[in-house]
């Protein structure tokens, strides 16, 4: 492997990765090859749905959500099915899915806001998990709005609100509080790299930095929607810390009524980087690219 660049050596070291871990890890991120699929089955999947491609036996992995299935054919197309064009199953890295395991532990919301929804991902976990649930789907950027739209409707999401509204309008929007906001950030994307795909800079401190500190402001600014007893899922699928575990422990100590919430299902995954519960997916456990998660909960008695 060639000499491992300033940047990727930061990033280990941030990760205190041992030296043996660290080359696996970089080599993970420079061969691209650790995406890993997943489908969600939507409402419109019939009772009893048998998919026309083999899949894995996941029981034992003991962590994943419901109405998933993961293909055995790690080259399968599933977009190529008609199962697919009927919006019986939504495509998504498993890694996506694994971030949404830590929801296990939330008793079902009555209102649920994805802030940063498209291309529609982590609503349709949020949905086959909660399907009651009040759902709003806000996207910011009005081309992934029209795309997460269409991937709602494809699926059958048809009482989903699609909402456009940026987290600083979401701040003023005084009469509405979610039990659960999914706040699936923008990040520098590392893990793109063990997908395979170029994302040039985002190793880069500056990148990595900017991002951290548009995670804490989006956060900041829909916190005042969370009903008291409600949660906040935080998640990224990047690897520096920055972006992380050090977010979630910025908004934890400015606001003494969140606390970060223990998943017992995703313990083996626990993050070793912070003292608070959070949860990390690297290439090397074989459950897709990687990400981060983290769910707060806000204290029952807090002021709305
Ligand atoms: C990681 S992607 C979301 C993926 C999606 N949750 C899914 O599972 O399919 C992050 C989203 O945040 C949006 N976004 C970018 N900047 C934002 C900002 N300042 N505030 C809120 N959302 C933003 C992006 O347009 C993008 O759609």
């Amino acid at each position: 492997m060639p000499e491992p660049s300033k940047a990727e050596l930061r990033l280990c070291s941030r990760l205190r990765l041992p030296d043996g871990e660290a080359q696996a890890f970089l080599q993970a991120l420079r061969e691209g090859k650790s995406s890993r699929q997943a489908l969600v089955l939507t409402v419109l999947t019939p009772p009893g749905y048998v998919p026309p491609f083999p899949c894995e036996d996941t029981a034992s992995w003991g962590w994943l959500p419901p109405r998933v299935i993961v293909p055995s054919d790690p080259e399968l197309k599933p977009g190529a099915f008609e199962d697919y064009r009927k919006g019986f199953y939504y495509p998504l890295d498993l890694s996506s899915a694994w971030e949404s395991a830590a929801l296990s532990v939330v008793q079902a919301p009555a209102s649920c806001l994805d802030l940063c929804a498209a291309p529609g991902g982590k609503s349709m976990l949020m949905l086959a998990r909660f399907p009651e649930a009040e759902h709003v789907a806000n996207e910011v950027h009005p081309a992934r709005r029209g795309i997460l739209r269409d991937n709602l409707k494809q699926c059958g999401a048809v009482r989903s609100e699609v909402a456009g509204l940026r987290p600083d309008q979401w701040a003023r929007e005084e009469g509405r509080s979610f039990d659960l906001i999914l706040a699936d950030a923008p990040c520098s994307g590392q893990s793109l790299l063990a997908k395979g795909m170029k994302n040039p800079g985002c190793l880069n401190a500056p990148m990595v930095n900017g991002n951290a500190k548009r995670q804490k402001g989006i956060l900041l600014s829909v916190l005042p929607r969370l009903t008291p007893g409600g949660h906040v899922l935080y998640s990224t699928c990047t690897y520096d810390p920055e972006e992380n575990e050090k977010v979630m422990g910025y908004l934890l100590k400015r606001y003494p009524d969140l606390s970060a919430v223990e998943v017992p299902c995703l313990a083996a995954f626990r993050s070793s980087l912070c003292g608070f519960p959070a949860y990390r997916l690297l290439p090397r456990d074989g459950f897709g690219a990687g990400g981060f998660c983290c769910l707060l909960h806000r204290s029952s008695s807090s002021a709305s």
